[in-house]
């Protein structure tokens, strides 16, 4: 009898756990339209604050960062009122407005020029918000009016995170499974307008990948092996695409290299064990290997390891926003993008749950961001 009951309880909770299956849309979960706001809201709350207005997307030293921080009362005493969105919300913005424009035609023709037109006009708003040189002067190729003028061609210094930075939204927009190869063509396109460099726009897909893991509430600990499966499947679209192949196939193993090499120190090469931290792992350990993970010493500046540190980061933070920040947003590395990818993956799993009302209420650009978050979720 108990028993029976038991197994019938057990079946409510397995009816209403179907309900709440985030991508059937007939059996969305009212909540997850606020994830998709969160997610691009929260991304944009991270780079204000990582940014602060240029002061410490560059200072170099995370323990001064900290120090102003507690000076300032901690984040949770931040009102980013004062504190201007960067760069990277900026172009997270003009990509997801090209996606909310195409709707549900993603044809190459009609997607593309849109996302290169999006990526040449937010050049316009840059001023004071250190726009990356390789976005900017990427941007100023381009020719959406002309077919093709989408593409420019590979460049062996376009390993920046300029791609990643912006590409969150991608995962948003193709968060099912039946998406992927959607997901892997337009963050390498969108990302390559600019970052014609596997190390760049192999960021713009990871970026996208854990955004859409991240809606899907998976794991994290599963993330990098998800990320490693689909890399062969990126390298034949590139491939397949034809573009400048082989100058894109001679620099391909960096990516994948310096991933295999951290989802080993983390112990998380398989996708089933969880994540190992060094015992000493404060600001200054942390500074020090973000800095031993990046391409020329500036943590998080580059494709591979502007996600890198956004993940370590989420994998060790879970639901808890203040520590998301310590790690991913107040660091002497690039502190602005690995704070805007952070940012959309907290807010794509949690919500505003335990977010400082103030760290995001008067942001710039919130209404405009609210609504591409609800766009983009009637979209999918
Ligand atoms: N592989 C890896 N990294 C590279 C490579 C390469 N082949 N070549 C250059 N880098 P940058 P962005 C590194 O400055 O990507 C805003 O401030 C190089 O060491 O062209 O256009 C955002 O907030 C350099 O430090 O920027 C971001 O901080 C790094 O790529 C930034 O601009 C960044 O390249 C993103 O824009
Ligand atoms: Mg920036």
């Amino acid at each position: 009898m108990v028993l029976s009951r038991n197994r019938r309880w057990a079946q409510l909770l397995l009816f209403f756990a179907g309900l709440c299956k985030p991508f059937s849309r007939s059996n969305m979960c009212s909540g997850i339209v606020e994830n998709y706001v969160a997610a691009m809201v929260l991304s944009a709350a991270g780079d204000a604050l990582g940014y602060k207005n240029g002061n410490w997307e560059f200072c170099k030293n995370g323990s001064v960062i900290h120090a102003k921080l507690a000076e300032l009362g901690g984040i949770e005493n931040i009102n980013v009122e004062d504190w201007i969105v960067s760069d990277d919300t900026v172009m997270h913005i003009a990509t997801a407005e090209a996606l909310v424009k195409a709707g549900k035609n993603i044809e190459p023709s009609n997607l593309y020029p849109l996302l290169a037109k999006k990526y040449k006009e937010c050049m316009n708003d840059m001023a004071g918000r250190a726009a990356g040189p390789t976005c900017m002067n990427s941007c100023f190729m381009l020719n959406p009016a002309t077919p093709n003028g989408w593409q420019i061609p590979f460049h062996k210094a376009a390993g920046g995170c300029g791609a990643a930075m912006r590409a969150m939204c991608i995962g948003l927009r193709f968060p099912r499974p039946d998406q992927q190869n959607d997901l892997i063509r337009i963050s390498i396109e969108s990302g390559r307008m600019t970052h014609h460099h596997p190390t760049g726009y192999l960021g713009s897909l990871a970026a996208a990948l854990f955004t859409s893991y991240a809606i899907n509430r998976k794991p994290t600990h599963e993330w990098g092996k998800g990320l490693m499966d689909v890399l062969p499947l990126a390298k034949e679209y590139v491939e397949d695409a034809g573009r400048d192949v082989s100058q894109n196939l001679d620099v391909w193993s960096y990516f994948e290299d310096q991933w295999h090499s951290y989802l080993e120190k983390r112990g998380i090469l398989n996708g089933l064990s969880l994540p190992i931290f060094p015992e000493e792992y404060g600001v200054e350990n942390r500074d020090q290997f973000y800095s031993s993970v990046s391409y020329s010493g500036w943590g998080g500046s580059s494709g591979h390891d502007a996600p890198m540190i956004a993940y370590d980061a989420i994998l060790a933070s879970g639901d808890n926003w203040t520590e998301l920040a310590h790690r991913a947003f107040f660091h002497g590395g690039d502190s602005d993008s690995t704070a805007a990818i952070a940012g959309a993956w907290f807010g794509s799993m949690y919500g505003f749950k335990g977010v400082p009302k103030a760290n995001y209420k008067k942001l710039e650009y919130r209404d405009r961001l609210e609504q591409l978050g609800k766009d983009l979720y009637h979209l999918v």
